[in-house]
């Protein structure tokens, strides 16, 4: 399992309800927003992870979800190109950081677009989700940087998949060879070399969580989910995510971990 020792976090800004969101769950209550996201950052401090805490961003209010502006491997950071013209400003101001982090930096080019939401990864391995956001061509040219970078990678396209905004809206892995599922993408051939835990589908907001070395942060109010990952003996973190849930966030979507 890849170890974390750092992290990068944005918290939401005071236009975070003008960002862009496909569901129906009301208007984000922005010091709610506040509050979760500074739990979130206690819960990553608490696996022991060192934060880099970059000041809010109103020019861009998706801008605390940073997880979508890069890919970051232990020796290279790829630069994202967001698929969402709205969101294709947040890269630049990631940028500096990344690059007094990594000694080595790639970019994604045009017309290639990624979201850092739809790559998950499973060990040395990464499945790289075509969406609404990434497109072939962004996903083709992520694949040969994470050849340069030593990692293999494999495509699955959700686009016909309804309810997940990104590949990781539906899928992460659990570590031990296990990756957590979503009905819909359960069959997907990219996912038959693992052990498939399936979320129940009115738990499917919780195929979204972290895990973080030996901890698992997972979202509030599912049971079932947290459940079955406490018996598998993972110590768990249980965190309130409403506010970003409305805005189409996950715990993923709040942080780059290295
Ligand atoms: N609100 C997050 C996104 O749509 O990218």
């Amino acid at each position: 399992m890849t170890q974390f020792t750092r992290a990068i976090v944005r918290p939401p800004a005071a236009n975070f309800a003008d960002g862009l969101t496909s569901v129906d769950l009301g208007k984000p209550d922005f010091a709610k927003a506040l509050e979760q996201h500074a739990r979130y950052c206690d819960a990553l401090e608490q696996c022991g992870l060192t934060l880099t805490r970059l000041p809010a961003d109103p020019q861009f209010p998706d801008s605390t979800f940073v997880e979508d502006t890069a890919i970051l491997t232990p020796g290279a950071a790829i630069l994202t190109r967001p698929g969402a013209a709205s969101r294709a400003g947040e890269v630049a101001g990631v940028e500096p950081t990344l690059r007094q982090l990594f000694q080595r930096i790639h970019a994604i080019a045009t017309p290639g677009t990624v979201d850092g939401g739809d790559i998950c990864q499973i060990k040395k391995h990464f499945i790289i989700g075509v969406s609404e956001r990434t497109n072939a061509n962004g996903a083709r040219q992520l694949a040969d940087l994470l050849v340069q970078e030593g990692f293999t990678s494999a495509v699955v396209d959700i686009r016909g998949v309804s309810g997940i905004l990104h590949l990781k809206s539906g899928s992460s892995y659990l570590g031990d060879n296990r990756v957590v599922l979503i009905d819909a993408l359960a069959d997907h051939p990219a996912f038959s070399g693992y052990a498939i835990v399936r979320i129940a589908p009115e738990e499917n907001y919780a195929a979204n969580f972290l895990r973080i070395n030996d901890q698992l942060i997972v979202s509030a109010g599912h049971p079932k989910f947290e459940s079955a990952v406490r018996g598998f003996g993972y110590p768990v973190i249980v965190l309130d995510m409403s506010e970003f849930q409305k805005m189409d966030g996950a715990l993923s979507c709040l942080s780059l971990r290295f």
